[in-house]
């Protein structure tokens, strides 16, 4: 178990061995959550900050575990009820949570580029926890791992991701974690919604879902991400739903043993259906317990916990 960088900002300057390596330690890490007494000391003594400067549920809440699950301290800062508030600026919040020595801050900012910025100035190991429309690494993470545990491999798979794309950092982080692993990526969605010249990233596109989802091996739906929109870019829910919604009768057009993914949070019935979302094809739960295994798996591999005390 060995990772060689001090951050973890983003996949896209990931090597496919880094990757693999994460998700190998990740599938260490999974035995640990089903135990009675769930915990390792292997991060004792070693402080985590948690800061969350946008909303979050499974990512802030399966940070906060993996951290405790490592026996790790954790303490957990948002923005509201902060002095953010009172206008104090990133550089000085992050400077001041340096000045008391924790050895990982975990970040999710609004903008892009803020992970790597706390990075290049504080002396803790930074994780990015979703930066704007830049990447979500460990969503990403989660979801290969999530792949590879219902499918037992990633490379040669069809991944067909629908939705958002333009606005969505879980795409672009699986983008780049797909591909180097040897996936095919189709992407999917409203032509607004699809970032110009996206086949640029190695992926094909398909602007009509039923042509999108032919075939494919995992099929994930992506969160209209409204808070990030621009002006009116999609016409309704309703017409959303119609086109771009996964349903049943669009999965039969996937392969025999499809799988279904969405990172979170759902708006059902306009991204998914309820049907579908809480069906047997659907990891969407998976992901969520897989996410805590990987986030145990980069704090443990960042704060440079010991191998002999994760058993
Ligand atoms: N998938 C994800 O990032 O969910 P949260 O916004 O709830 O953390």
């Amino acid at each position: 178990m060995g990772f060689a960088r001090k951050h973890l900002v983003a996949l896209e300057p990931l090597a496919p061995e880094e990757i693999t390596g994460i998700l190998d330690a990740a599938e260490g890490f999974l035995e640990v959550s089903r135990r009675e007494v769930k915990k390792v000391p292997t991060l004792r003594g070693r402080t985590v900050v948690n800061c969350f400067f946008e909303p979050s549920t499974r990512t802030r809440v399966s940070f906060e575990i993996a951290e405790k699950r490592l026996s790790a301290d954790t303490i957990n800062f948002s923005s509201s009820g902060s002095s953010v508030s009172k206008g104090e600026t990133l550089l000085d919040t992050v400077r001041n949570l340096q000045a008391m020595h924790p050895d990982v801050i975990v970040i999710r900012h609004g903008a892009a580029g803020s992970a790597e910025f706390v990075a290049e100035r504080v002396e803790a190991s930074v994780v990015n926890a979703g930066d704007g429309r830049h990447e979500h690494p460990t969503q990403a993470l989660l979801d290969l791992l999530t792949i590879r545990r219902a499918k037992g491999r990633i490379e040669g798979l069809t991944v067909t991701i629908v939705g958002d794309i333009a606005n969505s950092r879980v795409a672009r982080s699986n983008i780049h974690a797909l591909t180097k692993l040897g996936a095919r990526v189709r992407v999917c969605g409203p032509p607004t919604l699809l970032p110009p010249q996206v086949e640029r990233l190695g992926v094909e596109v398909a602007t009509r879902l039923a042509e999108a989802v032919a075939g494919a091996d995992v099929v994930m739906a992506l969160r209209i991400q409204k808070e990030r929109l621009g002006r009116a870019c999609l016409p309704s829910d309703r017409e959303y739903a119609r086109f771009f919604g996964l349903n049943r009768a669009v999965l039969d057009r996937a392969a025999p043993e499809a799988i279904v993914m969405h990172p979170g949070p759902i708006n059902r019935g306009v991204e998914i259906t309820s049907d579908l979302a809480d069906s047997d094809r659907s990891v969407i739960l998976d992901q969520v317990e897989n996410g805590v295994a990987v986030r145990m798996a980069v704090v443990f591999l960042l704060a440079g916990g010991r191998a002999e005390w994760t058993s």
